[in-house]
């Protein structure tokens, strides 16, 4: 796998990273992934804004400006595994000569990049829906930052993975915030909620993309505080992230959503997806 790392281009298995780099000592660092459909990226200026903001908001200036970021992520979409695939950008805070908590004198910022094969979540197991489980929301309050710092979120995975879900919704003060990666829509009525893209949330680039397929529809939609019992009696649930794109839920702890089906609105914007999607 070719990767980019601070300005060269070699195989992954020889990056070296010092053991003094702030994203390994501090997970002081933020990250993108954008998805790749054929060797095109999709919604690159997106992904590019996200990634100005969270590297505004901890302060690191990493160094390249948004051209030169761009000819990464196309360089490595160029070779990426076809049909589908990710390229994963993480940039941190480097590598001073000592560990100290705030912010070192001098030290440039790392930058690494890489593509991954994306196995898109089939039609089959789409009909079929997958199932979500529930824990409580154990993150900090900068959840709109797309930091490194991950391990709620790991935890919150391996709880889905060790239930045989997809993924895990979590759970703040009786609302539903999002999932360990994904944002989370309910419909009820014909009505989509999703909660407000604020600090409890990662505004996710799916999650713009399925409010704006719902606005092109006609499918009323809001966003706003989503509580935790609108969830548990939801018609419809559906999570979008770069990975899963926009996955129905059928099951939630494992009870029956709406009929334990897939379900129209669903449908609707997924077949609007895919046609940007390809
Ligand atoms: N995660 N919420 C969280 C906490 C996320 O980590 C992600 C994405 C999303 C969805 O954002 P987007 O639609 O822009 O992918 C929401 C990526 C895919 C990851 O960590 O691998």
């Amino acid at each position: 796998t070719l990767a980019y790392w601070n300005g060269s281009l070699l195989p992954l298995d020889e990056v070296s990273v010092s053991p003094l780099d702030r994203g390994f000592l501090f997970a002081d660092g933020v990250y993108e992934v954008v998805a790749v459909y054929d060797g095109r990226i999709f919604e690159l200026d997106a992904h590019l804004d996200r990634l100005a903001r969270s590297l505004d908001a901890i302060r690191i200036a990493p160094g390249l400006d948004r051209a030169a970021l761009a000819a990464v992520f196309e360089r490595l979409a160029a070779e990426a595994p076809r049909p589908a695939a990710t390229v994963y950008i993480q940039v941190t805070r480097g590598a001073p000569a000592q560990r100290s908590h705030a912010f070192p004198a001098s030290a440039q910022a790392s930058i690494l990049a890489f593509a991954s094969p994306l196995k898109r979540l089939g039609r089959d197991q789409q009909q079929a829906g997958f199932a979500l489980v529930s824990a409580p929301d154990i993150r900090w309050l900068r959840c709109d930052i797309k930091s490194i710092a991950l391990l709620p979120s790991v935890l919150a995975a391996q709880h889905a993975a060790e239930a045989g879900a997809l993924e895990t919704v979590m759970l703040r003060d009786g609302l539903v915030t999002e999932c360990a990666a994904s944002n989370v829509f309910v419909v009820k009525g014909g009505r989509v909620a999703t909660p407000a893209a604020d600090h409890r949330i990662l505004d996710g680039i799916n999650r713009r993309i399925a409010i704006r397929l719902a606005a092109e529809a006609g499918i009323p939609l809001e966003q706003r505080d989503v509580a935790e019992a609108e969830l548990r009696a939801a018609d419809e649930i559906w999570i979008t992230s770069t990975t899963k794109e926009l996955a129905p839920i059928v099951r939630l702890d494992g009870a029956a959503v709406g009929d334990g089906r897939p379900g129209p609105v669903w449908r609707r914007l997924r077949d609007a997806f895919d046609h940007l999607a390809g």
